[in-house]
C-alpha cells in the first residue's frame, strides 16, 4: 500500500477501521501509528512525536516505573492499556494529549492483540 501523507490532525474520520488481518506495515500505516512513531520493521514509520515503539526494551522500564499508576501486569498489556488509553501513563519527555484517545473504536480485538504482539518483540530503532 502506497503511504499516504496525512494533511492536518489525524483525526477519527481519517482512520478506516482495522481488522487485523492487515499485514502489519499496513495495519501501523492505516491506523496512523506510523505518523507518530518510529516502529521496527515498518517501512515509513519514522515519526518523532511519541516515542519508538521498542517494548521488547522500553515495556519493563514503564511497568516497574514508580510514576506508573496503570493496570497492566505484562508488556503485552501495558501496549494495549497504551493504546486504549494513552493518558493513564504519560512517557516522560513527550506530550499528553497528544495520542489519540479514540483507538478503542477503531481498532478491533484482533487489531490490539497483533499490535500487541508485533511491538513486545520489538528491541531495537531499526
Ligand atoms: C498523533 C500522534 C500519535 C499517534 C497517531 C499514535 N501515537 Fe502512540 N503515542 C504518542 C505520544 C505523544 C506518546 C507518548 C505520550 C503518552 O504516553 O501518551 C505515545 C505513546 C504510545 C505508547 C507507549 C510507548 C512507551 O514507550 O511506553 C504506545 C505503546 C503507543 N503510543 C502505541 C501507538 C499505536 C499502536 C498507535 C496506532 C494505533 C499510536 N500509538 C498512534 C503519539 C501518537
Amino acid at each position: 500500500m502506497p503511504s499516504e501523507t496525512i494533511g492536518g490532525p489525524l483525526t477519527p474520520d481519517k482512520v478506516p477501521l482495522v481488522t487485523g488481518e492487515e499485514p502489519f506495515g499496513v495495519l501501523f500505516t492505516q491506523a496512523g501509528c506510523a505518523v507518530c512513531h518510529v516502529i521496527p520493521g515498518i517501512p515509513g514509520a519514522n515519526g518523532h512525536v511519541g516515542p519508538p515503539l521498542i517494548l521488547g526494551t522500553t515495556g519493563t522500564q514503564r511497568l516497574t516505573d514508580p510514576a506508573y499508576g496503570g493496570e497492566a501486569r505484562t508488556v503485552h498489556e501495558y501496549i494495549v492499556e497504551s493504546v486504549l488509553d494513552p493518558q493513564r501513563f504519560v512517557v516522560q519527555g513527550y506530550p499528553e494529549h497528544t495520542m489519540p484517545t479514540w483507538y478503542g473504536s477503531k481498532l478491533s480485538a484482533l487489531a490490539l492483540e497483533q499490535i500487541a504482539v508485533y511491538l513486545e518483540q520489538q528491541t531495537a530503532e531499526h
